[in-house]
Formats: structure tokens, sequence, C-alpha cells
């Protein structure tokens, strides 16, 4: 095989994005799309001349297509992703993996029983500052991590909410903020720190007009008793993204996509201990971070889904790693709703009972205008 057939469920505003995309993808050939809306799947089915469907099952049994990739809204990804694995189908899904836990968990079970490849569209894996910095993490180069920050910040309008009915509502989406735009910046702070094994968040509805949070603050507790702070919203603009990595040996800050990495000559429990200068403090030193510039983005993604099939290349964005992300998610909407501590691995039980409340508690959402399916223009690269 040296192209991988390709069919997109779910071709509104990102999945009618993928498959412009893959036509600039050497080794994925676009076969067949769905939507459940009919006119959406004829329009793009028409536009790449390609067979359409408007049940996912009827694509997945179609024999067109090697491979799915999932642009549903979240809810959808793991039960049409289940059954394409299931049919021996590659699977990438759009993020989240999951709304819950334990849907991301029955994804996991089932690539690994099925053994198709599944990867997770968290592009920013792709992006080669953020494998730089995880190169160095990887080689110890910050020794052991005491603290962590992350300050994501993005800006949703109202009209954006009023789009379409599953927008920021539990019984469509599962969520807010944490559902739709943090999960990259999660994966990537998750993917360089680690998850942490207990947080206490707050979470609010501040400035939108809906039924979930636009809002969440957290303090984060890792497993070897180090802290961090995470805070994303909605609500700001200019938005711009703040990390930062402290450990024990050096310490990475990445402001708005411009890192800068010091490494400490001694490290910092050692000197505090061995010193007997008053006033000093270990001598520090400022590293260039060293980024090879490569392809990034959806299209690598893409490409890497494709080359993971044809040549077992090791996938960017596997996706059993798509889980972890839910957990944070999942811990930051539980402590923030319920008040209370959230220990990770989130109870299953636990949150598949509090999503059921939430969803019997959501009012189906009216729309003034019509829906539309238009994907952020900073995301269709
Ligand atoms: N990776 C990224 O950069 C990125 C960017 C935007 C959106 N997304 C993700 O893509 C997904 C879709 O978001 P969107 O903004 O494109 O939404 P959208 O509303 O524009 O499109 C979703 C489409 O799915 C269709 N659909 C709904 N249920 C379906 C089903 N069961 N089977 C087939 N089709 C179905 C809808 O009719 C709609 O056309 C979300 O999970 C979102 O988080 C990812």
């Amino acid at each position: 095989m040296d192209k991988v057939k390709v069919g997109v469920i779910g071709v509104g505003g990102m999945g009618s994005g993928h498959a412009t995309t893959m036509k600039s993808v050497e080794e994925v050939e676009l076969t067949a799309v769905c939507d459940i809306e009919k006119g959406v799947a004829e329009q793009v089915a028409a536009e790449h001349q390609v067979k359409c469907f408007v049940d996912s099952r009827a694509l997945i049994d179609s024999g067109l297509a090697d491979a799915v990739i999932v642009a549903t809204p979240h809810y959808f990804h793991p039960p049409i992703g289940v059954y394409a694995m299931k049919k021996g189908l590659h699977v990438l899904s759009e993020k989240p993996v999951a709304v819950t836990v334990a849907a991301a968990d029955q994804m996991n079970k089932t690539a690994q029983q099925t053994g198709v490849i599944y990867t997770v569209m968290y592009q920013n894996r792709s992006v080669p500052l953020y494998r730089a910095v995880k190169k160095l993490i990887d080689e110890g180069r910050l020794g052991e991590l005491y603290r962590t920050s992350f300050i994501d910040p993005h800006y949703r309008s109202q009209a954006y909410y009023d789009s379409a009915t599953w927008r920021a509502t539990w019984r469509g989406e599962g969520g807010g903020v944490l559902l739709n735009q943090a999960p990259h910046g999660i994966d990537i702070f998750t993917w360089l720190a680690g998850l942490p094994v207990r947080v206490l968040a707050e979470t609010r509805t501040r400035c939108h007009k809906i039924e979930v949070e636009d809002e969440a603050s957290a303090r984060l507790e890792y497993a070897n008793g180090a802290i961090g702070y995470y805070h994303t919203s909605v609500n700001e603009h200019p938005g711009g993204s703040y990390m930062e990595l402290c450990g024990e040996e050096g310490k990475i800050v990445i402001a708005d996509g411009k890192p800068k990495f010091y490494t400490l000559e001694t490290p910092i429990q050692q000197f505090t201990e061995e010193n007997d200068q008053m006033w000093a403090s270990p001598s520090v030193h400022e590293e260039e971070v060293a980024v090879e510039e490569t392809e990034s983005g959806h299209k690598m993604i893409i490409r890497n889904f494709a080359r993971a099939i044809i040549y077992n290349e090791p996938l960017l964005a596997p996706g059993v790693e798509g889980l972890v992300s839910v957990e944070f998610m999942n811990a930051l909407v539980l402590s923030g709703k319920k008040n209370k501590p959230v220990e990770i691995p989130v109870d299953r039980e636990e949150y598949e009972e509090f999503i059921e409340e939430m969803r019997k508690s959501s009012k189906e959402k009216k729309l003034t205008g019509p829906t539309q399916r238009v994907t952020d223009p900073y995301h269709l690269t």
C-alpha cells in the first residue's frame, strides 16, 4: 500500500478542513465523506468528487476506506471510533478523544484489542519547539520538576456559541472551554510535565450565556510533591500562553511560543545544603533550545497517521495518550462543579454519574440564526 484510503466522518468546519488538507498529503487519498446533515455531506462530496454517506457505519462498512478521520462533535468520537476499529479501520480522532475518561478507556481498549493504528489530532505535538522541549525534559535536563504553571487564555464570542446547538451544552458538548479550546494546551502541558495526581479547581461562566464553564483555574499536585497552577478561559483578548516548568536543575519558560531555557550549575537542593554564603544562589546559564524546523500542524498529523499505517512510523500523537488530557479536563470539571479536590485517575463511575446528571439538566438550545460550520481560521493549517 502506498496510499491510505481515508473517509472523513463529520464534515463541518474541521472535517471539511481536513478533507482539503489531505490534498497536499501524498500518502492519503480521500475516498468518502459522511455527515448526518445530508446537504453538508453532499456539498463536501461534490467538492472532492467522492462518495457521500449520512450514516458513519455505512461509510465504514462500504469498503471504500482503510481509515477514518472522526471530526464530529466530541460525544460521537468513541462510538464511531470503536465501531471503525472493530471493523479493522485505522482511526484518527479529533480532540478530545472522548468527553469522559470511561469512553476514552473504551477507545484505548478497542485499539489494543484490534491492533489498528489510532491517533489523535493533537497537532501541537508536531510543533518543532514543543518537540525540542520534550527532548530536553526526556534527557533529564530540568532534573526533577518541583513547580509548573500554565496560563492558556483564548477568546470566543457569544456568536460563536450561538452558531450550533451542540456547542457549550452539557448534552451536546459535555463541557466548555476545558473540553474545546483548552485540550491542545492541556495535551502539551501534560506531555511535558506529566499528569498531576490531585487537582482543586474553580470553574465558572463569566462572560457568555452558556451552560458550561468559560473559565477554569486549578491548583495541581504531582506524585513527587511538586505543585502547579493552571488557568484557561475564552474571556481574554489578546490571548497568548505562558508555561513554566521548574526543576531541580533547570527551568523552561515558554511565553507566546518563545522559549527560555535556564540551567543551574548546582542543583537547588544540593546548593541549598552545601553553600555557606548568606546571599548566594546557584550560577545560572541560559541555553539556546535547539529547534529543528519541520512540517507541523494538521498536515503533519495526517501524514504521520498514514505513514504509521504504511511504514510503521511511530505516532507523534498516539490515540491512547489522548486519555491523559481527558483525565485532566474531567478532574477540573468535576472539582469545579463539586467544589472539592479530585484525584487522578478520575473515578470512572463517579464521572459517568456526574455527566449523566449534567446532561439531564441540560436545556435544548434554540438557535436564532442558521447553524454555522466554520472552523477557527487559525486552526485550518
Ligand atoms: N484539532 C483542531 O485544531 C480542531 C479545531 C476545531 C475543531 N476540532 C474538533 O473537531 C470536532 C468538530 O468540530 P467543528 O468545529 O468542526 O464542528 P462543526 O459543528 O462545524 O462540525 C461537526 C459536523 O459533524 C456533523 N455530525 C454530528 N454528528 C454526527 C454523526 N454522528 N455522524 C456524522 N456527522 C455528524 C455535524 O452535522 C457537523 O457538520 C470537535 O470535536 C472539535 O473539538 C478540532
